[in-house]
């Protein structure tokens, strides 16, 4: 119910549109409009400022979207990036098999996890429980397998000359490729990490549930390198966490009751990781992973050094020390933070809807309104303040239809002040501003608006 409040909402308003919507759209894809867009750009700065740009130990980097095919050999993506699937033979529909025996087990009550189980052990599950197609209902299913989530691609337009290639499937391996380069072009001493926010690409066939999972998506993703005889990684782990939570409950302002973290259990783990745990936000649909955090030790970097046979030890200037640095590695999607920022600041009070957004994260930072359109000094007026507002801050313009209304569309999405010109304003130079949170409203004087903004936004 409220999952469908919000999609609607996100349409009607220009947040999130179905993909590729006239041609009848296009599974697990969406576009992001005027206002979305900019929701998710300031999602995005909110992690890059916080998490590159204010700390000491930390740089930033733009790899590629498309690496040497090798990469994904060497970490393992090409043998191992797989879901187990299963097909109806009657309706045809391809569903994820551990999706199908969860659910399915969850509605009758008796809740599993079936992660870590082979494509054997799924297939004996759905047979043992009888368990039948979400899509017609009927039982006939093929043998679980598994399939790539790698989106292949071919370099080169002459079909004879061209060579099979990979859209990233994380942003992470393209860190581990410029390792050699950032350390040799930048002064970073251990420890250090490398974020990188962009597109990843995952050939995800099953529902999506909004855009928590889609085919393509940003991640905004962290290599915390460290000497583990330098540095403790249990304590490191432990300060990537708190960063992590405080970043979600302070600077995206989520309640703190609606997130946890689960750690992985040794079937769930991947093979190099020491420990995994997700930071899950409850979502309509049910706790759900929203960001990792992965202790990956040497083993990208030792595979990389494998594959390419290029050195990739990072020497310490003063001991002359030579290693392959451990990493800690928080993974987030900037998508999946957007939809839990609008979940959690969804609310319904009395008639209106109001999006409680953090100033900084809020798409508009005021919307400017003259209070009557016919009044052309009013509006004259208006307009100047708005233009000047126009020149800092994203600011909305609305002069149809009364002022309630017009506080009510802006609060839809979220504008924290309105401020309208009046009669007074032409006489006094001071504004109405109304709270969106509060409703409350104050006088403030043209000439300290900018300043009352700049101060909400900190
Ligand atoms: N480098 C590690 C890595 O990629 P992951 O758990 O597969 O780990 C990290 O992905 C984060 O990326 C997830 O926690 C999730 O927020 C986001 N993510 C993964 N697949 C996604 C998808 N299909 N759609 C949207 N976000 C996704």
């Amino acid at each position: 119910m409220l999952m469908e409040k919000i999609v609607g909402l996100c349409k009607r308003r220009g947040f999130v549109f179905p993909g590729s919507e006239i041609y009848g759209g296009l599974a697990n894809s969406y576009e992001y409009g005027p206002l979305g867009v900019e929701l998710k750009k300031n999602i995005q700065d909110e992690w890059w400022n916080t998490f590159v740009r204010r700390r000491s130990d930390m740089v930033g980097l733009d790899s590629s979207i498309i690496l040497h095919p090798k990469v994904w050999e060497a970490s393992g993506h090409v043998a191992g990036f797989s879901d187990a699937m299963v097909d109806c033979k009657k309706c045809q529909t391809r569903t994820r098999a551990d999706h199908l025996i969860e659910n399915f087990l969850e509605s009758k009550g008796k809740p599993m996890s079936v992660e870590g189980k082979t494509v054997e052990e799924l297939s004996d599950l759905i047979e043992k429980n009888n368990i039948p197609c979400p899509t017609c209902g009927k039982f006939d299913w093929t043998p679980v397998r598994k399939f790539n989530l790698l989106f292949e691609t071919h370099i080169g337009i002459v079909p004879e000359a061209q060579s099979k290639a990979y859209l990233r499937g994380e942003t992470a391996q393209g860190i581990f490729v410029s390792f050699k380069n950032i350390i040799d072009s930048s002064r970073v001493t251990l420890p250090f990490g490398v974020g990188q926010l962009g597109k990843s690409f995952r050939n995800e066939i099953t529902k999506g549930n909004f855009i928590f999972r889609t085919l393509e998506f940003e991640q905004g993703e962290i290599e915390y390198f460290f000497d583990p005889e330098a540095d403790d990684w249990k304590k490191l782990f432990e300060s990537w966490k708190e960063s992590v939570w405080k970043f979600v409950i302070k600077n995206l302002n989520v309640r703190e009751e609606n997130l946890r973290w689960r750690e992985h259990g040794d079937e769930e783990r991947s093979f190099y990781s020491k420990r995994t745990e997700d930071l899950e936000y409850q979502f309509p649909f049910g706790f759900k992973e929203l960001w990792g955090l992965a202790y990956r030790t040497d083993y990208d970097l030792t595979q990389h050094q494998k594959y390419s046979g290029v050195d990739l030890f990072y020497v310490d200037q003063v001991s002359g020390k030579k290693i392959v640095p451990h990493v800690i590695e928080p993974a987030v999607g900037v998508n999946r933070l957007m939809a839990m920022v609008i979940l959690d600041s969804y609310a319904e009070d009395g008639e209106r809807i109001v999006l409680k957004l953090p100033p900084r994260l809020a798409p508009y930072k005021a919307a400017v309104f003259p209070l009557l359109k016919n009044k052309p000094e009013l509006v004259e007026k208006a307009r100047g303040i708005y233009e000047n507002l126009r020149k800092k801050f994203m600011v909305a313009w609305d002069d149809r239809g009364n002022i309630g209304k017009r506080y009510y569309a802006q609060d839809e999405i979220g504008t924290p002040y309105c401020i309208t010109i009046d009669f007074d304003t032409l006489e006094k130079g001071d504004v109405t501003v109304r709270d969106r949170d509060t409703a409350q409203q104050e006088r403030i004087k043209i000439s300290d608006l900018e300043k009352f903004l700049e101060k909400k936004l900190e």
